[in-house]
């Protein structure tokens, strides 16, 4: 490790020159503050040393090649990066906006009907933050949304909530399956599954009467802390430990 502290560090430049630097790099020679010259400034412990925490650079060209040192520099600028996912989020649930593919509200009003109605029920933070983004894989996942709405909460929520946003779709089609030429009992493959239950509860509470543009909704403001409380830790992730402080 080559730095101690948020924004200075020790290290060496070039031909071995011990150069103290700060976030703006105000013991470095002029001619080393152009950015070309701080790109070009040799790699030291893989990483390439920069002005500024923020810009500090790994040096490898193939993983194979990585060094601790450049892994250091990875997580330590994984940290805003992770942090910001909840605004990813919500601008991402923004997109459903405007597209009422036909139906009375468009996806966005859908998604917040189906939480706000969630959170009339006396459903918990969680659950209420899974109706909200249920929907939300379906700008990416337009054939297959469950399974990227599910994907997206499924680090941050329970085993039983993933399983009802992932299972969702199917759950939903006990409702219209009939008129799109597809089985609307598709969903009895499930019978039995200890979340059989809570998946169709969802769908028949919350989900399925999530169309009407009367309804009472709350805004997306209203959920917006929600979601930032359940995705300020992931419970499940291999990268936990590792990338999250
Ligand atoms: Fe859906
Ligand atoms: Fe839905």
């Amino acid at each position: 490790m080559y730095y101690s502290f948020p924004h200075q560090w020790w290290g060496k430049v070039g031909m071995g020159a011990a150069v103290y630097a700060s976030a703006h790099c105000i013991l470095l020679p002029p001619s080393l503050l152009q950015p070309s010259a701080l790109y070009s400034l040799a790699p030291y412990g893989g990483g390439y040393f920069m002005g500024n925490m923020a810009d500090q650079r790994a040096g490898f060209k193939t993983m194979r090649e990585s060094t601790k040192a450049d892994w250091d520099i990875i997580v330590e600028r994984y940290q805003p990066f992770a942090r910001e996912l909840p605004d990813r989020i919500l601008g991402h649930l923004k997109l459903l906006g405007g597209d009422d593919g036909g139906f009375l509200v468009d996806r966005l009003h859908h998604s917040l009907l189906t939480a706000t109605l969630a959170h009339k029920g006396g459903e918990d933070e969680e659950y209420v933050v899974c109706a909200l983004l249920h929907d939300v894989g379906d700008t990416l996942g337009s054939w297959n949304h469950p399974d990227v709405s599910a994907a997206i909460v499924k680090p941050f929520v329970s085993e039983a909530n993933h399983w009802m946003v992932e299972k969702h779709g199917i759950f939903q089609g006990y409702f219209f399956f009939d008129k799109i030429g597809l089985d609307p009992n598709m969903r009895e493959q499930f019978r039995g599954h200890p979340h059989f239950e809570r998946t169709a509860r969802f769908c028949e509470l919350y989900d399925n009467p999530a169309f009407d543009p009367a309804m009472e909704c709350a805004p997306l403001e209203f959920f917006e802390p929600m979601v930032r409380r359940v995705f300020e830790f992931p419970k499940n992730s291999i990268y936990r430990d590792t990338c999250h402080t």
